[in-house]
């Protein structure tokens, strides 16, 4: 999956955006987070989409989106929908009502998708990550999402 990042991101950001996505996956997702993370594979086991998320261990009401990915000649087919469908359903057989997730205020297509999908978004949070990593937030409410069309 590591290789898969700098392709599929499109180099965003150069280099220091390479690093901060490359420590979004360190090997303790690929242990303690499988039950409620994703991966979709080619029939040659090519990466084609992921998704890694968790249930809040903190937030009894809420999940998160940690990170996904779709490979770029696989985007606009309804794959990243469906891989968050997926954990919608999931987080809501576990009692969650609310879905969280970031990305950086530089990634307008991770924010049109997020809006598109019934996210709401915040404004730019200044240094939400550390210094100099500002971050957008997204929430959203699966009890409105349910009475939503999709
Ligand atoms: C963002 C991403 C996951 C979307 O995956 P996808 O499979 O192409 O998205 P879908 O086909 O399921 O699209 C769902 C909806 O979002 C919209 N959408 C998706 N990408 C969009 C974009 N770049 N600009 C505007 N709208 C977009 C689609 O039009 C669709 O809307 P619809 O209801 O009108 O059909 C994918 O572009 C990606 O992997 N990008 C690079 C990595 C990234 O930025 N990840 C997210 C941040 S961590």
């Amino acid at each position: 999956m590591l290789a898969v990042l700098d392709p599929w991101w499109g180099g965003l950001k150069g280099q220091a955006g390479a690093l901060e996505r490359a420590l979004l996956l360190p090997r303790l997702y690929f242990q303690h987070f499988t039950t409620t993370s994703f991966l979709i594979e080619r029939d040659g086991g090519q990466v084609a989409a992921f998704l890694v998320g968790f249930l809040s261990q903190t937030e009894p009401d809420a999940a998160y989106v940690h990170f996904v990915g779709v490979d770029p000649q696989l985007h606009g087919q309804g794959i990243g929908r469906a891989l968050y469908r997926t954990f919608f359903a999931l987080a809501r057989s576990h009692g969650r009502r609310y879905v969280h997730c970031i990305t950086s205020p530089q990634n307008t297509a991770s924010q049109s998708f997020h809006a598109r999908l019934g996210f709401t978004a915040s404004t730019v949070k200044a240094d939400y990550d550390g210094p100099g990593l500002d971050r957008v937030a997204f929430t959203l409410d699966l009890a409105a999402d349910a009475i939503r069309p999709t």
